[in-house]
């Protein structure tokens, strides 16, 4: 099992559209189990997949908990093979405790995973907690109490980018952002760089070899073009792979999971 934060601290990268579509084709394509977090408190990956943040049964409560989490108390079924912790608004709770009394649990994702890990290694675990193969985690573009928690917990992070909203300065900013997720944890590896919303002008080509050249950063070959049908997804709040399967965007996606897991298995394999 491997946890994989999705996070960029620029809004509207694409990291919710890019964890929603890994999730749907990491199931329905590749076979694979996952469970979705929604760190965000906008809870858009929660809308996309019709789960709501129940008082109790979300995100905010497991940071809110005790150190051993049964973490079945927090996962809602969300389509076959996906699971998924929700968020909503009410997670900005985290923070205020994390800032007023210091009570947030910023470990309480990676004991998560060390729970599931260990029931998945137990002969009496039930099936559908058996085998989640990726932990898929959606990230505010902050370092919140709930970002803060996803990337201690993260073997690996997938920062998105868009390469028209790039200045001068993007690569340097990049790079420091990596040094300071490292703060959360020092083991993070980049999986690598993804490039979205992607529109092929000259300056984004150019942007794109001087980030490969210049950042000592992974970035995926598969970038993800611009299509109107990402935003009609957005606008209907469903996940684009379900929304619009053939669309340009879509079939980028599928790409970049077989990517993804090509690096994956050498790295792992
Ligand atoms: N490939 C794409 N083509 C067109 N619009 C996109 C694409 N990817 C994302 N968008 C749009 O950009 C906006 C931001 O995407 P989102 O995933 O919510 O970003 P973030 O989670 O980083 O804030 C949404 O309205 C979404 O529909
Ligand atoms: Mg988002």
């Amino acid at each position: 099992m491997r946890t994989i934060a999705i996070f960029n601290l620029k809004g509207g990268v694409a990291k919710t559209v890019t964890t929603a579509a890994m999730a749907d084709c990491l199931a329905a394509t590749h076979g694979k189990r996952v469970l979705l977090i929604d760190a965000d408190q906008q809870g858009n990956l929660s809308q996309y997949f019709g789960a709501t943040a129940e008082e109790g049964r979300d995100l905010l409560a497991l940071l809110q908990g005790a150190n051993e989490p049964y973490y079945p108390d927090f996962v809602t079924p969300a389509r076959p093979d996906i699971d998924i912790i929700p968020a909503d608004m009410s997670l900005m709770y985290a923070d205020l405790d994390a800032i007023k009394n210091g009570r947030c649990n910023l470990t309480a994702i990676e004991d998560l995973r060390e729970a599931i890990a260990e029931d998945a290694a137990s002969p009496n675990t039930e099936d559908w907690a058996k085998a989640y193969d990726y932990i898929l985690i959606d990230c505010p573009p902050a370092f919140s109490a709930a970002s803060t928690a996803a990337l201690t917990a993260a073997d690996a992070v997938i920062i998105p980018i868009r390469l028209d909203a790039f200045s001068t300065s993007g690569v340097a900013e990049l790079m420091q952002q990596v040094v300071n997720m490292r703060r959360a944890n020092e083991r993070l590896q980049v999986a690598g760089v993804l490039a979205t919303q992607y529109q092929r002008t000259d300056v984004e080509i150019d942007t794109l070899a001087l980030l490969a050249a210049r950042s000592g950063l992974p970035v995926y070959r598969t970038t993800i073009r611009q299509s109107p049908r990402v935003s009609a997804a957005t606008f209907a709040g469903e996940s684009l792979l379900t929304f619009s399967p053939h669309c340009g965007a879509a079939m980028d996606y599928r790409r970049f999971v077989c990517e993804f897991l090509e690096q994956e298995g050498k790295e792992n394999g």
